[in-house]
């Protein structure tokens, strides 16, 4: 079966739209086949992102890993006034997130990346929804090196399931980060990490 983070060029495109509403904002997301939660904002994603919009700060330097269709980092672009990079190993992902930064008029980049293959520079912020299905070696990987790409005090955001070993795996980083849960809904904990 095709996977959602897989580049398959003879997928057919059958574009979809995604509104999303915050306070007095409102963004635009068009969506695709091939892309995850093609169909909908994923409920995790927006648990996020809208702690995020709580406790983190604006005008930050931010990198979304694994950006899909966008919805992170051109909703943290807009919101919080913020310079984003997105990142994704998905080239239709890439490409619909180019044209949501372009509909949403937001001040944003995303690029071609296998984890952080193609990051060369430092960031206030990493954010994630990490690819949970792509297997352990590679969330692990992205969770486990963001640090690497961290500014001083810059912090490292994800959200992760109970049931995908959310808590295993936040006792496994606390060597490398001090670790903060911020929110928790159906199973989710939205988890803040900071360089020790
Ligand atoms: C859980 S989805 C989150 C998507 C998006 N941020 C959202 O909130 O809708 C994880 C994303 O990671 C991407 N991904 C999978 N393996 C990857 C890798 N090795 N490097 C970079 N991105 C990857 C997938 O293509 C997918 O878009």
């Amino acid at each position: 079966m095709t996977q959602y983070f897989t580049n398959n060029e003879n997928l057919k495109s059958e574009y979809r739209n995604i509104l999303y509403k915050y306070q007095d904002y409102t963004l635009n997301f068009i969506s695709d086949l091939g892309v995850f939660s093609k169909d909908k904002i994923d409920f995790a994603s927006k648990l996020l992102v809208e702690t995020y919009f709580k406790h983190g700060k604006n005008n930050k330097t931010v990198l979304d890993v694994g950006c899909g269709y966008g919805f992170i980092g051109i909703s943290i672009s807009k919101i919080m006034n913020s310079s984003v990079d997105m990142i994704d190993i998905n080239k239709r992902a890439i490409h619909l997130t180019e044209m949501n930064i372009a509909s949403n008029k937001v001040f944003s980049n995303v690029f071609v990346s296998d984890m952080y293959e193609n990051v060369d520079k430092k960031y206030d912020v990493i954010i994630t929804n990490p690819p949970i299905r792509a297997g352990k070696k590679i969330y692990m990987n992205i969770i486990e090196n963001a640090h690497k790409y961290l500014n001083v005090d810059g912090e490292f955001w994800f959200v992760m399931n109970k049931k995908h070993g959310a808590k295993n795996t936040i006792e496994k980083i606390k060597n490398v980060y001090n670790v903060n849960v911020l929110n928790k809904d159906k199973g989710f904990f939205v988890i803040l990490c900071k360089n020790r």
